[in-house]
């Protein structure tokens, strides 16, 4: 039986609909019954007849950071396990609950794994867990990722959660990592990188030029289960269809909804000024920051990354983000109309 954690957001969702087409039953982990309802949501934009597939999804509630519900979880025939839950956070006041959802809930993931001696466990890291281009070079799976004392809390927790992956491996378990970068998807539009989508549909007229790898959620579950099927076992695999900067992003999706590209350049200076801004404003309000600073200097970075090696590995095939995009903006005109 296949475990899949993380089945209520964006990645989980995407990868139980595609299980559940080869698979009888799969068994996935929820906190919130709610948050179930947007799972199906998202096999609608598969099929109509949700059903046949949805219903073979065992929902069992649990909490990665709960050790006695993990137990509970465990007690199922699990051979292998799809770790996708995570906290992705870029507001520094997540950082102590970052540490705890992806480093000690993985952990805990991973000493589950090694107890029941599962076949194989793949988990999905970030490129925010690969290090940074030296030279300028592009980046690949080999870069390696250093503490410079500027890292961000959800990079700093995606490498420690991968730390514990590799201690997996190390115990005889057959893992695969795998390192997608900003992922394009349908569904949880007022979520992550979705947020995207409603903002450029709703003529926000702003971008950067930071350029870095973006990927369609389908190509990353797609990837996911062929490498589990594959004999392949203890590598990383960068999951990047093109690197890309903001403003062609941003202008691909404007195009995707018939809307005007976003035409208004914002330098350093000015995300420097507006995340100071935010943040003043969110101490005082208690909202959730718009920008903070290290999303801010995200947007200008320009790193790019080499898909080369899963490409070799398994044959793969990305979807171009143009394609993608058109997609995603289909699925979200269809559920605001
Ligand atoms: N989205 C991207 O652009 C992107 C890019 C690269 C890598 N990734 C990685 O891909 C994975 C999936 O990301 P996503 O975009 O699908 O995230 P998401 O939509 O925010 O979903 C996160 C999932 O993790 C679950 N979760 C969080 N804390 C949990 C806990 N303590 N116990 C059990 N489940 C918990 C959430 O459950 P609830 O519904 O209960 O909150 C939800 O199902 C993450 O590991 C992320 O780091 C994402």
């Amino acid at each position: 039986m296949i475990l899949v954690t993380g089945g209520t957001g964006l990645v989980g969702s995407h990868l139980l609909y595609h299980l559940t087409l080869t698979n009888d039953t799969v068994l996935a982990i929820y906190r919130d019954k709610e948050k179930i309802k947007a799972t199906e949501k998202v096999f609608t934009y598969y099929t109509k007849n949700t059903a046949p597939l949805f219903n073979k999804i065992k929902w069992v509630q649990a909490d990665i950071t709960e050790v006695p519900s993990l137990t509970h979880v465990f007690q199922y025939p699990i051979t292998n396990v799809f770790h996708c839950a995570a906290l992705v956070s870029f507001d520094p006041k997540d950082y102590k609950k970052m540490r705890r959802v992806n480093i000690e809930g993985t952990a805990n993931i991973v000493n589950f794994c090694i107890e029941h001696t599962i076949e194989k466990l793949c988990f999905v890291s970030s490129i925010a867990a690969v290090g940074d281009a030296v030279n300028g070079n592009i980046i690949t799976e080999e870069n390696e990722w250093i503490d410079t004392g500027d890292n961000h809390g959800y990079a700093i927790t995606k490498y420690g959660a991968e730390m514990e992956i590799w201690r997996a491996s190390q115990e005889g378990i057959h893992v695969i990592v795998v390192n997608p970068g900003v992922i394009l998807g349908s569904g949880f539009w007022k979520e992550g990188s979705r947020k995207l989508f409603s903002q450029i549909y709703n003529n926000f007229k702003f971008y950067t030029e930071g350029i870095t790898g973006f990927v369609g959620v389908k190509d990353v579950v797609k990837a996911m289960i062929e490498l589990v099927d594959s004999s392949i076992k203890n590598e990383r695999f960068i999951l990047v269809a093109e690197n890309k900067s903001f403003k062609t992003i941003f202008s691909q999706i404007a195009n995707g909804f018939g809307k005007k590209a976003p035409s208004i350049k914002i330098g350093k200076v000015a995300t420097g000024i507006f995340w100071r801004i935010d943040w003043f404003l969110t101490k005082i309000t208690g909202k959730v920051p718009l920008l903070t600073k290290n999303s801010a200097k995200s947007s200008h970075n320009t790193s790019y990354y080499s898909s080369e090696k899963i490409t070799q590995a398994i044959d793969f095939q990305f979807t171009p983000t143009e394609r993608v995009i058109k997609d995603v903006c289909n699925d979200y005109l269809s559920e605001i109309n």
